[in-house]
């Protein structure tokens, strides 16, 4: 992410104290963070301390001799992302009536970039229905915010209040400054294994934990992407802004595939397909009777393969993973071709940090003109933005040769 303006309005709650960590965050990711703080958050915590953490001058009083008389004005127009941190019930308050009697309510006021208001203090005073009038208000003009933690505050009383974690703040911020550069597009993405009955208690399956189609998932949603995300049984909560459907066989993966996919510019197939189901699913428990019983297993459709064959809508991207042991490029070059693929995403399934259920991947990518890219060690987020940004750029390519 390129290095973005941040502004942190700091105000009176006993939360303040964790506020420089989240600043060390943002500037530790490269960020430029000014901070402004009411009166009040003085008194909980020193402006020296986020001024040493954010290298910027902290503003503290509207009328204090400032380089930028206008800065009241100019920091909330010229930034990417403000965020109100602990916001108190009174600054709320203040905020959702337009108030501006210091700098940082004079500031919000003026503001044209996106907010984010975290509110922080005694559960009685969040519940307060004028309070979550308030918040209400907020929320209509567009301003995000986020929900208070809920457990012992500082006051003693148990309840909704708390000031999320500074990373939950910063996960949420770096979401907001996520450039949208998939927005207008509909993406399809298939993940997880699929489950192949034997009888009502017993199923075949494979090792996949859903973790990489999970995070093309939520990245692709981050960036702006309309995403439908196609899965089998998995432990992973699903990403948030995404249209989740939930099948359990194979076939019930490619019926809900085809039911979507005429209209998907990009489908990204990250599922780990049975490729045989027992040909007999049994209606009762097997009983332990025989010595030795075989399983017939017949052939699962390959999805890909069909998606390949009748590509619906002009310019649409598919998207193939190969989970191979061995020889590994020379099958997955056969997969692309033989699915008819714009890319295929090849992995060892046998290296111990990039195959079933690890945070991590190491893949290459193999396009249809045979180019090959070989990518590090990256964590599965790190590898989503890089294959979105390379279906990006396929698309860019056709859309300049349908021109
Ligand atoms: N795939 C699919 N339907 C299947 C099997 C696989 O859509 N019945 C898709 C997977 O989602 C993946 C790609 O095909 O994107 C390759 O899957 P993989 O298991 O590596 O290859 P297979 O085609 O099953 O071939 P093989 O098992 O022989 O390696």
């Amino acid at each position: 992410m390129e290095k973005q303006k941040i502004i942190i309005g700091v105000t009176g709650g006993i939360a303040a104290y964790k506020i420089p960590e989240l600043v060390r965050i943002f500037i530790k990711a490269g960020h430029d963070v000014r901070v402004a703080m009411t009166a009040h958050a003085t008194r909980f915590i020193a402006p020296l301390t986020l001024e040493t953490l954010s290298k910027n001058r902290v503003i503290t009083d509207m009328f204090e001799e400032n380089p930028d008389p206008l800065a009241h004005i100019s920091w909330g127009q010229e930034s990417d992302l403000v965020i109100i941190a602990p916001a108190t019930a009174n600054f709320i308050a203040k905020a959702a009536h337009g108030i501006a009697d210091d700098f940082l309510s004079t500031m919000v006021v003026a503001t044209t970039a996106p907010m984010l208001i975290c509110p922080a203090m005694n559960s009685k005073m969040y519940a307060n229905p004028i309070t979550q009038e308030n918040i209400k208000k907020l929320n209509n003009k567009g301003y995000l915010i986020m929900k208070p933690g809920e457990g012992e505050l500082a006051c003693n009383a148990e309840g909704p209040g708390r000031l999320p974690d500074p990373i939950d703040i910063a996960a949420q911020a770096f979401q907001m400054l996520q450039t949208k550069d998939l927005k207008g597009l509909k993406i399809m993405v298939t993940a997880g294994p699929t489950i192949e009955p034997i009888d009502p208690v017993r199923y075949i399956t494979n090792r996949s934990s859903g973790k990489m189609g999970y995070a093309i998932a939520h990245k692709a949603a981050m960036r702006g992407a309309d995403v439908t995300l196609i899965s089998g049984p998995t432990n992973l909560k699903p990403p948030s802004g995404i249209t989740l459907i939930s099948i359990n066989t194979a076939e019930e993966m490619r019926n809900a595939v085809f039911a979507h996919h005429t209209d998907m510019d990009m489908i990204i197939k990250a599922a780990a397909v049975a490729d045989y189901r027992p040909a007999l699913s049994a209606d009762q428990k097997i009983k332990k009777r025989e010595e030795d019983i075989s399983i017939k297993l017949v052939k699962n459709p390959d999805i890909l393969s069909e998606l390949g064959s009748k590509k619906s809508k002009p310019g649409q991207i598919l998207v193939g993973f190969a989970a191979e042991t061995e020889n590994i490029l020379t099958n997955a070059k056969e997969k692309l071709v033989r699915k008819n693929l714009d890319m295929i995403v090849v992995n060892d399934v046998k290296a111990k940090d990039a195959g079933f259920d690890v945070d991590t991947n190491r893949v290459t990518f193999i396009f249809r003109d045979g180019t090959i890219h070989e990518l590090p060690l990256l964590t599965k987020d790190e590898v989503a933005d890089e294959l979105l940004d390379r279906v990006r750029e396929i698309r860019g390519k056709d859309n300049e040769l349908h021109c």
